[in-house]
């Protein structure tokens, strides 16, 4: 059970997020907002309708709910809305950094243009950092489900922006779409001095397969869900060794049984791994945040308050960010932790 001490160390403790699509924290409440301000109807008069449409079975049905909520967002306010909005959340659970992913070919598609999504983004990204002292930084996410020369376009475009972007991530529809599909255009983007991470998403064909070419042929910083770590000695003692991060995302979803997720979170604590715990797609994941997904993966396994605190830890030293803020980041968990 979690006490009511334990919620309230959760709630109290300086967190960072790595490991979630800003797209994804679009809430029923801001879809009906901005329908309404763009002239858009949507087949759904309520939040609490839209919300109870969010059914899904696997990756495939998710990604079609997900793809088309992002049909509501058209103008550079509408992107700041959604942006800030996330990130005035994240002041409220105590969560002092973030690195979001953003998808840029789900808009240019729309015949939105790059710029408009990031210049939105960005805005408010100065905003929650000047108002809220905020901190996050962008992943420019490459759908995969996409050709190869659609990636390279989306890089090309990213490149007079790339003060404003930290890495460069592999999401959406990982059936018949291997890392390897994109070695040319992570290799431009290593080149580039992006970081790199990639999606090797749960159930999904050739899962230890591709782990394999992410770390052996791509030469990831991080990889985003990689559950399947946990079926292959082989990677487990290497992802031990090499500490390469692994973003989990343990929130209940019918594509994504929480018990099961919560228990290999803490085997892979317990293995030594580098693990830590996101939120991914929250409005489409019961609007469940940093707080709750921390608060009920605890409950779900028993994690004692040291293993909170190390998820906490693991998260800051895997940040994209310099040693100094690092360094101030781990040192304020540990002296939460000391001091509660
Ligand atoms: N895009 C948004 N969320 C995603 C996920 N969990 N997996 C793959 N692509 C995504
Ligand atoms: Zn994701």
């Amino acid at each position: 059970m979690t006490t009511p001490d334990m919620e309230a160390f959760v709630r109290g403790m300086p967190k960072a997020e790595l490991h979630v699509h800003v797209e994804g924290t679009l809430e029923p409440e801001m879809r009906l907002r901005l329908a309404e301000r763009n002239g858009i109807e949507l087949p759904y008069a309520t939040a609490g309708e839209l919300a109870a449409s969010y059914e899904y079975q696997d990756l495939a049905s998710f990604l079609a709910l997900y793809f088309s909520g992002m049909d509501v967002l058209q103008t550079e306010r509408d992107f700041y809305d959604l942006t800030y909005a996330y990130l005035q959340r994240m002041h409220g659970q105590n969560v002092v950094y973030t690195e979001m992913h953003f998808d840029p070919q789900a808009h240019t598609s729309r015949g939105i243009a790059f710029d408009t999504v990031i210049k939105g983004i960005r805005r408010a990204q100065e905003a929650a950092w000047a108002e809220l002292e905020v901190r996050s930084q962008l992943i420019l996410g490459i759908l995969r489900d996409m050709s190869a020369e659609s990636a390279l376009e989306t890089l090309e475009q990213s490149l007079p922006h790339k003060d404003w972007i930290v890495g460069v991530g592999l999401d959406s529809d990982e059936k018949g779409n291997p890392p390897v599909k994109f070695r040319e255009v992570f290799d431009r983007s290593r080149a580039e001095g992006y970081r790199l991470t990639m999606h090797c998403d749960h159930l999904q064909e050739n899962s230890v397969q591709h782990i394999r070419q992410c770390l052996d042929v791509i030469g990831v910083d991080r990889i985003d869900h990689g559950y399947h770590v946990l079926d292959d000695d082989d990677l487990i003692e290497d992802m031990r060794c090499r500490q390469v991060c692994l973003t989990f995302c343990t929130t209940s979803n019918p594509s994504n049984p929480a018990p099961r997720r919560a228990a290999e979170l803490k085997r892979a604590l317990e293995l030594g791994l580098n693990v830590t715990v996101n939120t991914d797609d929250p409005a489409y994941m019961r609007s469940y945040y940093m707080n709750e997904v921390l608060q009920n993966t605890q409950q779900a396994v028993g994690l004692t308050r040291e293993q909170v605190a190390e998820l906490a830890r693991n998260a800051f030293r895997s940040a994209w960010i310099g040693e100094e803020e690092r360094e101030a980041f781990v040192g304020a968990v540990d002296g939460y932790v000391g001091g509660s």
